[in-house]
């Protein structure tokens, strides 16, 4: 594994793109202590200032294009598994990409896959954001969700922590990447669900419907019962009721 470092990129996503499109071998870890432009899902930034982690890593797995969204599920278990290591905290996965902790997130995972003509996946970018600390100042007000593994500022630490938390994230992910076909992984990610028996609003063709979460299933869908009716959501937004959803 290639591990390449930066004080300062726009977006570690970007740069490992943009190496893939190059021909980068999979493996290549590109690490960035702050990002000017970090992306989240759905076109939105994520916050990534000093005290985060922030790395992506280049997969090429043979898997088809369909499956590409369990790389986002193993990446999830695998972020839950370090930073519980770490922290000693208990952190709950929110469908699909977020992990939290005490009801804030401290962990949004963005994968990008770039297929071919022939619609099979050529490479993942499978992009991680960690909140260790708080950034300097706190988070700005409007992100009320956002949180951090480490409440105090441990300035001699800080360093050595935040590797400790990429060093457990690849050992774990690459534990369940290794057996990524068998999907075991998704058990576990489901048995951490943060919505699970939680009243949801979730949007579909532009209607948004009232639902409650069942759970997970085996495909990593969302299973949730709506007007007595049980649909499976495998992408999509969605928000839970009494609670802001807002972009981190
Ligand atoms: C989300 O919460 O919607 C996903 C956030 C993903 C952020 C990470 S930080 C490293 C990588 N580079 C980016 O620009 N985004 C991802």
């Amino acid at each position: 594994m290639k591990i390449l470092r930066f004080k300062k990129l726009d977006s570690t996503n970007n740069y490992a793109k943009k190496l893939a499109l190059n021909g980068e071998k999979e493996n290549t870890v590109i690490v960035a202590d702050t990002q000017t432009a970090g992306r989240g899902r759905l076109g939105r930034t994520f916050l990534s200032k000093r005290g985060g982690l922030y790395f992506s890593v280049i997969l090429r797995p043979d898997i088809k294009p369909e499956d590409t969204v369990f790389l986002t599920v193993a990446a999830a278990v695998a972020a839950a598994r370090a930073i519980e290591q770490v922290s000693a905290q208990k952190c709950d996965v929110k469908w699909v990409n977020d992990i939290y902790i005490n009801n804030k997130k401290v962990c949004g995972i963005l994968t990008e896959g770039s297929f071919n003509a022939q619609n099979q996946l050529d490479f993942a970018i499978l992009g991680v954001g960690i909140n260790v600390f708080a950034p300097k100042g706190g988070f700005p007000a409007d992100l009320h969700l956002a949180g951090c593994i480490f409440n105090k500022k441990l300035p001699f630490l800080a360093k050595s922590i935040t590797r400790k938390v990429l060093n457990k994230f690849l050992s774990e992910f690459y534990d369940i990447y290794d057996n990524f076909n068998d999907k075991s992984f998704i058990k576990e990610y489901a048995s951490r669900s943060f919505l699970t028996d939680k009243e949801i609003i979730y949007t579909k063709d532009g209607l948004s419907y009232r639902a409650r979460v069942i759970g997970i299933d085996d495909n990593a869908n969302l299973v949730v019962e709506s007007n007595g009716k049980t649909e499976r959501l495998s992408h999509g937004e969605i928000q839970i009721t009494g609670m802001e959803q807002l972009p981190i």
